[in-house]
């Protein structure tokens, strides 16, 4: 089991140039969330929610790493199994870093997956011009993401993981979407020392026993050279 649990959230990439989803200027504020992130919406209406999240990939794709992903791939290089890295983005900026065992709990948008069979396969570019399913040959496939009311992925892992550790630390979330929300009352109900790193104060600031307000490129490396470094 490992002893350390990061999560992270938009605001580690927001220094990349990926907008986050609650902040001014952020995703949500442009859209509803119920236009283009539920079943329903892409039920009603597939190719709005398909050109949402295309616009999304192709954002992702012309993007970089920061330091912080970087600084979290190298501590993953030098602990091992003893880190579990959880993210809500849906971004691979954590990949592109060097992360190599990240745990996507809102899906990846580089994969898509198929309404008839299930698979999930990766698509390069558009997903409006994918081809078919490789494994049925259905010709819908949605974004492998997890929308509003579906339930995350990789739960029963995390959840264990948040029962073990030693320490959790939360990197850029807002701490307004659950069931992420609450990994920091599981983590410290189970005895692990808890620290967030944010731009700023969140709704769940009150139940870390540490948090350091500043950005990422800047808190997570000196944070991950404390943990290295002694
Ligand atoms: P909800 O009804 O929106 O979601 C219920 C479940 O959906 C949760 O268990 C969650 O894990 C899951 N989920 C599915 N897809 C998700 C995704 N893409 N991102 C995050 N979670 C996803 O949940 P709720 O309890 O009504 O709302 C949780 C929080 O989400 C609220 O505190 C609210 O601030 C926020 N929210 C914000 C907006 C918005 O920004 N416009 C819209 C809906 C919810
Ligand atoms: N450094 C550190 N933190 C930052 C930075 C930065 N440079 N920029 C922004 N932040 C912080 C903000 O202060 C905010 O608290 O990152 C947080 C981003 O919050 P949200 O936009 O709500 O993103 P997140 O918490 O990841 O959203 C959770 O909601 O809509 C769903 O599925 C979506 O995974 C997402 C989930």
């Amino acid at each position: 089991m490992p002893r350390l649990v990061v999560l992270t959230g938009a605001g580690i990439s927001a220094e990349s140039g990926v907008p986050t989803f609650r902040d001014a200027g952020g995703l949500w504020e442009g859209h509803r969330v119920e236009d283009v992130a539920t079943p329903e919406a892409f039920e009603r209406d597939p190719d709005t929610v398909q050109r949402f999240y295309d616009a999304r990939r192709r954002a992702v794709a012309s993007v970089a790493p920061n330091p912080a992903h970087a600084a979290l791939a190298h501590l993953e290089a030098r602990l091992g199994d003893d880190l579990l890295l959880v993210t809500q983005n849906i971004d691979d900026l954590h990949e592109r870093a060097g992360s190599v065992r990240v745990r996507h709990m809102h899906g990846e948008i580089g994969r898509a997956s198929c309404l008839a069979c299930g698979s999930r396969v990766d698509v390069p570019g558009d997903l409006a011009d994918a081809p078919p399913c490789p494994v049925c040959g259905e010709r819908m496939l949605r974004p492998d993401v997890v929308w509003f009311g579906e339930m995350p992925y990789w739960l029963d892992d995390i959840d264990a993981a948040l029962v073990a550790c030693e320490r959790f630390v939360a990197i850029g979330t807002s701490g307004a979407v659950h069931p992420a929300a609450g990994f920091v009352l599981t983590a410290s109900a189970f005895g692990a020392a808890t620290l967030e790193l944010n731009l700023a104060e969140s709704e769940i600031t009150p139940f870390f026993s540490e948090s350091r307000l500043g950005r990422a490129t800047v808190l997570v490396p000196q944070w991950v050279d404390e943990v290295l470094g002694g």
